[in-house]
């Protein structure tokens, strides 16, 4: 993880994104033994998918000539892309606006502030509109200052570019003999599942694309609706442009209490740090190979880790009710997981 705990490293480059580790963990259901190989994408720097994300879009606005030192680059955002923006934009000598949430976490903040972002933040608004809201101000900064970008994560296609150009490639370069049986994607802009799916429709068509999306968000084609937990930068309030219905051939909805609550088992069998969209996207893998009773090798994408979210492990989700049945039964098979020794085809090879 990166930290901007010093002028000299909040104006270095990162030597390296991507290229993040992959963990096999082992669980068993009824008389099957099922892996599910979790995605670290918090080996990033700025610690998260984002990082890779970030560079892209910069790297699009550098080549069309619009980004040029001394430019404000402006974005809104739930915290990672953020934050990786922030660390990117002072490396390379660029302002940076950055347009968040109250639900962002304290922690994103306070780094994105450490890099020399401007940060404003928006309060939650009814409806899961406050992503309109986070738009309405970047839409105001661009009317008012002439050298603002926008390098719009909903709309740009270095967004789904770089994780079918980059992320997906690395999946498919690690795949266990006989290939992954499913890969399991968490949606907020939906840039990771457009760009992952492209990449395996072409490449390895058999296997199944999970799309794993909020109860309450419209990401995907759910209605956007108020969520008392929101588990930040999971969901959203609206669809991209560049997510398409053949994109994924499962849609796993799921509460944010029930996301937090596969994190904290998880880290008590593996001792492995999972952020709340990455426990939505292990308990998805999960439920599908519950269902699917040839699911053998799953592959979970995880965003983050759980070290910006002060209160994923506190348990205060009991107002959010009970689990669905299903969901309960599979954290129940979560809490008899265990690591897996086996050592990814990649880095075996390394
Ligand atoms: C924690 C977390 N999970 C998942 C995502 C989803 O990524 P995407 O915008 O590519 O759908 C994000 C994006 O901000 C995120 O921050």
């Amino acid at each position: 993880m990166v930290e901007a705990s010093s002028a000299h490293e909040a104006r270095r480059e990162p030597d390296r994104i991507g290229g993040t580790p992959l963990r096999p963990v082992r669980i068993g259901i009824g008389d099957r033994s099922v892996r599910l190989w979790l995605k670290l994408e918090a080996g990033n720097p700025y610690g998260s998918v984002k990082a890779r994300t970030a560079r892209a879009l910069l790297a699009s606005l550098e080549a069309s000539g619009r980004l040029v030192p001394g430019r404000r680059v402006v974005e809104s955002t739930s915290g990672n892309l953020g934050l990786a923006l922030a660390g990117l934009c002072a490396a390379r000598g660029y302002r940076c606006t950055l347009v968040v949430e109250s639900g962002t976490p304290r922690t994103s903040v306070d780094r994105m502030a450490a890099y020399g972002a401007e940060v404003i933040t928006v309060p939650e608004v009814t409806g899961g509109r406050t992503i309109e809201a986070r738009l309405a101000v970047v839409a105001e900064i661009l009317a008012q200052d002439a050298t603002a970008v926008w390098t719009n994560q909903y709309a740009n296609p270095a967004n789904p570019g770089v994780h079918e150009s980059e992320t997906a490639p690395e999946l498919a370069g690690a795949a266990p003999e006989g290939g992954w049986d499913a890969v399991a994607v968490a949606v907020s802009t939906g840039g990771t599942l457009a760009g992952i799916s492209r990449y395996f429709r072409r490449h390895l068509p058999a296997t199944r694309i999970i799309a794993v999306d909020a109860v309450g968000s419209a990401a995907l084609d759910g209605v956007a609706a108020d969520r008392p937990f929101k588990l930040a930068g999971f969901g959203s309030g609206r669809r991209s442009a560049f997510v398409e219905r053949h994109h994924w051939d499962h849609v796993t909805r799921l509460r944010d209490a029930d996301a937090a609550e596969a994190c904290t088992r998880i880290r008590d069998r593996t001792g492995i740090s999972l952020g709340g969209s990455a426990g939505a996207v292990v308990l998805a893998s999960v439920l599908r190979a519950v269902s699917d009773p040839a699911a053998r090798e799953l592959v979970c994408v995880c965003p983050d880790s759980a070290e910006k979210y002060a209160r994923l492990h506190s348990g205060d989700f009991a107002g959010d009710g009970r689990p669905a049945e299903a969901v309960t039964e599979a954290l129940a098979l979560l809490d008899l997981a265990r690591p897996d020794e086996t050592r990814p085809r990649e880095r075996a090879r390394a």
